[in-house]
């Protein structure tokens, strides 16, 4: 099947908080189009309106202006709203907020539950998602005994269990050690590829961000960057201006085309990097 090349669009999309004493323009006008199956990253500073933006798109807000399609919906009523929940699964931060059963099993059946899915089929989807994430020897454990990383694998389960289109990530590895990150996004990256499940990965780490085929980076509610990785960290003054970082190899090659041994800047991996190093050094 080919895939459906517009799964998210955004047009002029604003939202206001308006509850406290001065409103906050937290997202401010952005179009954006998502394809289904591209795996993106989103990076802004704390405050840009990462978290706001990713709340629009899974209807928790409904945007002060603008529109939110997902496919060809809009939540505008309650029916929409839920096809575009069940559509777009976000996971959180803190996997202890996630926990709502006291089995790994009732967590993940809590959200087809509430879709109406049937219970034969709900157990088909439960061990389905505990398979997809490789966490079915964890089914009859307590979800609070788990370590951080066990946790967001069963988060993603949950979300799994609901058949999304697409997962929203939003910091969800920050909590967790350099292994359960690693771990995570490896799982997310196998239902990237084999799923063709689009996925949205909001992050602080630079190292996330180039592993994604596309980044985004918001600022002051606004998309200030979006292209591949190699595309967006090459800007290196553009993104240190932001107040973000750009990947280490890349500032190495910022600094050898500052001064002169170098034309451009176009590695944002290791390889890359060695690669321009060695031609200088030949
Ligand atoms: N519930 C709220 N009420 C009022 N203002 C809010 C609320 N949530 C967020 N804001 C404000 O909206 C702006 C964007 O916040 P948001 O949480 O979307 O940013 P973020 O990019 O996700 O930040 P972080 O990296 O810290 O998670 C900030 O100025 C924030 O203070
Ligand atoms: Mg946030």
């Amino acid at each position: 099947m080919k895939p459906i090349d517009s799964l998210i669009k955004t047009t002029d999309v604003s939202y206001v908080y308006l509850n406290n004493q001065n409103p906050k323009k937290a997202v401010d006008k952005i179009s954006l189009s998502i394809k289904q199956g591209e795996y993106i990253a989103m990076l802004g500073r704390n405050g840009s309106g990462k978290s706001t933006f990713a709340r629009l798109l899974n209807a928790l807000l409904i945007p002060t202006e603008g529109k939110v399609l997902v496919l060809t919906k809009e939540a505008t009523n309650d029916e929409d709203l839920w096809f575009i929940r069940k559509r777009i699964g976000m996971i959180f931060q803190n996997p202890d907020n996630q926990i709502i059963g006291t089995t790994v099993e009732e967590d993940i059946a809590f959200g087809p539950e509430n879709l109406g899915v049937k219970t034969i089929e709900i157990e088909n989807r439960v061990t389905q998602a505990l398979i997809d994430v490789g966490i079915l020897d964890l089914r009859e454990r307590a979800p609070h005994m788990l370590s951080g990383g066990q946790k967001q694998k069963v988060g993603i389960a949950a979300v799994l269990a609901m058949h999304p289109m697409c997962i929203i990530m939003d910091e969800s590895t920050s909590m967790l050690d350099p292994l359960g990150r690693e771990e995570l996004l490896k799982v997310v990256r196998e239902l990237n590829k084999k799923e063709k499940i689009t996925i949205i990965n909001i992050t602080h780490h630079m190292e996330e961000a180039t592993l994604a085929d596309r980044v985004i980076i918001i600022n002051d509610g606004k998309i200030v960057e979006d292209g591949t990785p190699a595309e967006v960290f090459t800007n290196v003054n553009k993104i240190t201006q932001i107040g973000l970082d750009v990947p280490q190899v890349t500032l190495l090659l910022h600094k050898l085309k500052q001064t002169g041994h170098l034309e451009k800047v176009d590695a944002i991996t290791v390889e890359q990097a060695y690669e321009r190093i060695v031609q200088i050094l030949e």
